[in-house]
């Protein structure tokens, strides 16, 4: 059998800028790169969901499936992928099941084909609806394997996860290190065991923020995986995606080498590199150099920059030691769950509480939540006396059910709340509004009242290396999971990691 060069998907249009600028990339500085991005032959190339569908809307005043629309017309050739969260689509909460169908197949008509779908928690039952929702599209579904350490989290673990996937339907396993922490021999020894025991292609997503992704990725190769992620400089290494003239030179001379046109790839890295000056209030050297401390925390690089600065804000800079040994305190009694969004910025507060108030004193909805099985199953069990005082707290009962099926469908009330304000009712302002109805509203005002104003950024943005910590924003941009008529004043704050913005509630003692 002869062997098979390895595929590179390039992520420049997605993870790139959403890693190393924010989210910030506009369709408009898109679409001089698409013709050449198309022409290079990449297995996929990475042009929605993430972060992308809330920023461009947030930020740019974009409505997203025109942004699928056009660069789809850019790039007829090569298919196109997305990031969903499972159940949350691409928000921080679970949607019922008849939403995250409509949003998959409206997404596959605007052209999407390659749905990479995961879950926080990795409970492949919150990916389940979207798997099969892709597959009945007609599309590809590719399950994902978060990538964490824990005691729990073995070789077998991962491999065993893999098989669960492929069980599922999938069409292929993603293994996704969005913290850039796997050393190159676990990535060999997950990808060599999900080789040998699935049938289904796997694709590595790595991160390069702690030096380590080049490396890991030649490992990959060695493993025999099918395709890697790659992107182009300078939307890439550091927080990124290694570039992809790099991954090449680094593949020099080893049989599974492939071929991309290192001219074309020149003359993306020249444009990309103006569009990386336009965004340059976005963008921040810290973001570019390795990053060890992640390695030494185990925790995603921009959970720590924004640790440093919230426990500051709560003169608590003191205490940096104590969160962090706090973090796999948290991670432990809550189940070993990965730490990705929205996970990790759950853990993290409950780490600065603990440390705070006193181990438990002060348990915010959101994990209490998490405990209780709100958001999925855990991969390990909850502490039993953790989830008793949650249950307690909160008045709720645990649930071992996947957490979407206690949810009633719900496009027909989106489409009534739309036609009531006198807004398109179909399935693509559905979803979006399910999702983003404050920013919907503000994208429609924008549009009819066209100001300078409208047209400026809507808030305040956070890079990596000015982390708000806690913007004292008031939280209706985003609902939260938090339950209502709480006992004692409940604080909502957002939480901006990296370019992340997550809603979090903190129940105050004062
Ligand atoms: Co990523």
């Amino acid at each position: 059998m002869a062997i098979k060069p390895v595929v590179f998907n390039n992520t420049v249009l997605r993870d790139g800028h959403q890693s190393l600028a924010a989210t910030r990339m506009r369709t408009e500085q898109m679409l001089p790169a698409l013709e050449m991005l198309d022409s290079l032959g990449f297995g996929a190339l990475e042009t929605w969901g993430g972060a992308t569908i809330d920023a461009g809307l947030r930020f740019l005043g974009e409505f997203p499936f025109d942004r699928l629309d056009a660069i789809k017309k850019g790039t007829p050739k090569t298919p196109h992928m997305m990031l969903l969260r499972g159940q949350n689509i691409v928000q921080y909460q679970n949607f019922p099941d008849d939403v995250v169908e409509a949003f998959v197949h409206t997404s596959a008509k605007h052209g999407m084909d390659v749905f990479r779908i995961f879950d926080a928690l990795n409970d492949t039952r919150n990916i389940a609806t979207a798997v099969r929702a892709a597959k009945a599209a007609g599309k590809h579904a590719q399950g994902v394997i978060c990538y964490t350490t824990s005691p729990v989290h073995t070789t077998e673990k991962f491999i065993e996860m893999g098989r669960e996937i492929e069980a599922l339907g999938c069409d292929s396993i993603c293994l996704k290190d969005m913290a850039g922490l796997i050393p190159p021999v676990a990535c060999y020894q997950i990808v060599k065991g999900l080789k040998d025991n699935c049938k289904i292609p796997v694709i590595v997503h790595t991160h390069d923020t702690a030096g380590l992704g080049a490396s890991t990725y030649y490992s990959a190769v060695e493993a025999g995986v099918d395709a890697i992620d790659t992107a182009i400089s300078p939307f890439a290494n550091g927080t990124g995606q290694p570039d992809t003239v790099r991954m090449l030179a680094l593949l020099a001379g080893h049989p599974r080498c492939p071929s991309y046109d290192v001219k074309t790839l020149t003359a993306l890295r020249e444009h990309f590199t103006k569009v990386y000056g336009e965004l340059g209030s976005f963008t921040s050297h810290t973001n570019e150099i390795v990053d060890t401390d992640t390695l030494t925390y185990q925790v995603p690089g921009g959970m720590l920059s924004n640790f440093r600065n919230q426990l500051k804000e709560q003169k608590m800079e003191d205490k940096f030691d104590d969160v962090f040994a706090e973090i796999p305190v948290v991670r432990k009694a809550l189940g070993w769950i990965p730490l990705v969004t929205p996970t990790s910025q759950i853990v993290g507060v409950q780490a600065m509480l603990n440390v705070k108030f006193g181990r438990w004193k002060n348990f915010s909805p959101q994990a209490m939540d998490i405990a209780l099985g709100y958001y999925g199953r855990t991969p390990a069990p909850v502490d039993p006396e953790v989830q008793k005082l949650a249950a307690e707290k909160t008045g709720k009962d645990p649930i071992t059910v996947r957490p979407a099926d206690l949810k009633k469908p719900g496009m027909a009330a989106l489409r009534q709340e739309l036609a009531a304000k006198g807004y398109p009712t179909d399935d693509e302002h559905c979803v979006i509004h399910a999702m983003f109805p404050q920013e919907l509203e503000k994208y429609f005002a924008a549009k009819k009242n066209p100001s300078p104003a409208a047209a400026a950024p809507a808030a305040p943005v956070a890079t990596k290396s000015a982390p708000v910590a806690a913007a004292a924003t008031p939280s209706t941009a985003i609902s939260t999971s938090a339950p209502s008529g709480e006992v004692g004043e409940v604080k909502k704050m957002i939480l901006t990691i990296g370019d992340r913005r997550v809603p979090v509630t903190v129940e105050t003692l004062a």
